[in-house]
């Protein structure tokens, strides 16, 4: 089965062609990433508007390059997946459009890709893993704790009540000056710097259940910036360890409770997966390595360049979703938000649009 994937819900504009085998296998024929950083850079953010223009004009040829490169026609792929949300809507309609032409003009299967979805299934396109497993989910706009059961069924078992954890490291980015986006430049930072000269709060720690806070620890941050300005580089690489460092016991206790949730409602996981463009952070993954092993589970985590936003990792849920029959009517609409779990309710204290929860 071949696929071609597209992705355009924030500021990358990706497409990839994927192969996946009757077994479950899988091989990346091309794929095709153009970060639009240089684009918003000079804002120190995402642009809506411009993300979509930029989508626009580069999305037919990143999709020709895509194709080219694997060596593949439009004729023999078995579906063209596009991510249908959540995200920003302009880029969004951009790549479904795309893809519903693609798929009428070439009498291919659409499938209309939820983007969460798409990290939470990356694992099975690098190795062969099996159902269920418990994903730690982190990108710019999500973090979430989220029982993997099956392709299309998932049980979210926790979540941010305020900021995503990408969010938080580009905002703490933003603050101390450094450019956009924020959260490779934080660890980068992190590198030379004293996580213990500033004691920034650990938030939830020890609670029940496996929610994570993160508005308190930003806040934190920017209180000291603000005492200290201005800045020294050593003061903003001592705040990112700091920061980080928190960061990281954060998650690793909250991961913790939610893999205890996990064993007591579905069993044994697989593995503890972490996806999304957070887990690309070599800090973050050498923590989850402790929590893993704590739990007598395997890690896995995808090559960050998988972890980031890239179309491999929608044309293969957009593969997993045709192996299982799943496909989508040229009707699909675009969707700004898009819950990966159908029963997911707001938690107490929810407090952030943005994060999707
Ligand atoms: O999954 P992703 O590429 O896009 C979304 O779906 O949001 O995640 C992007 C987020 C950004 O907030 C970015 O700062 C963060 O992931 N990120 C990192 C690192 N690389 C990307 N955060 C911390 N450390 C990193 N190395
Ligand atoms: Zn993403």
């Amino acid at each position: 089965m071949l696929v071609l994937g597209i992705e355009t819900t924030c500021d990358e504009t990706a497409a990839a062609v994927v192969e996946r085998q009757a077994d479950g296998s899988a091989r990346i024929l091309s794929n095709i990433v153009r970060s639009q950083t240089g684009e918003h850079a000079p804002y120190g953010g995402v642009v809506p508007e411009i993300a979509a223009r930029a989508h626009v004009d580069l999305l037919d040829g990143i999709i020709a390059n895509a194709m080219k490169d694997s060596g593949v026609d439009f004729p023999a792929l078995s579906g063209v997946a596009a991510a249908a949300g959540p995200g920003l809507i302009g880029g969004v309609i951009v790549g479904l459009t795309t893809a519903k032409a693609i798929a009428l003009v070439h009498r291919t299967p659409l499938i209309a890709v939820n983007h969460l979805e798409a990290h939470a299934l990356t694992p099975r396109l690098t190795c062969a893993l099996e159902f269920p497993y418990c994903l730690f989910l982190a990108s710019g706009g999500h973090t979430q704790i989220v029982a993997v059961l099956g392709v299309g069924n998932y049980v979210r078992l926790g979540t941010t009540v305020d900021d995503a954890m990408g969010e938080a490291f580009d905002k703490v980015a933003k603050m101390l000056g450094l450019p956009y986006p924020g959260g490779p430049q934080v660890e980068r930072a992190a590198v030379d710097g004293d996580a213990t000269r500033f004691n920034f709060p650990r938030p939830m720690l020890g609670r029940p259940d496996a929610n994570f806070s993160l508005s308190g620890l930003k806040t934190a941050v920017r209180n000291e910036a603000a005492r200290i300005d201005p800045l020294e580089p050593q003061d903003i690489s001592d705040i990112c360890a700091g920061f980080q460092a928190a960061v990281l016991e954060a998650t690793a206790d909250r991961l913790s409770v939610g893999l205890k949730l996990f064993e007591e409602r579905f069993g044994p996981p697989s593995a503890l997966v972490a996806a999304g463009g957070v887990a690309a952070n070599q800090a973050i993954r050498g923590a989850l390595e402790g929590v893993a092993a704590k739990a007598q589970t395997t890690l896995i985590i995808p090559p960050p360049a998988l972890c980031t936003d890239n179309g491999a990792m929608i044309a293969w849920a957009g593969a997993e979703r045709l192996a299982a029959g799943l496909t989508d009517t040229l009707e699909t609409p675009p969707r700004a938000r898009w819950l990966l779990d159908a029963n997911a309710q707001a938690p107490a204290g929810f407090a952030n649009t943005r994060a999707g929860f």
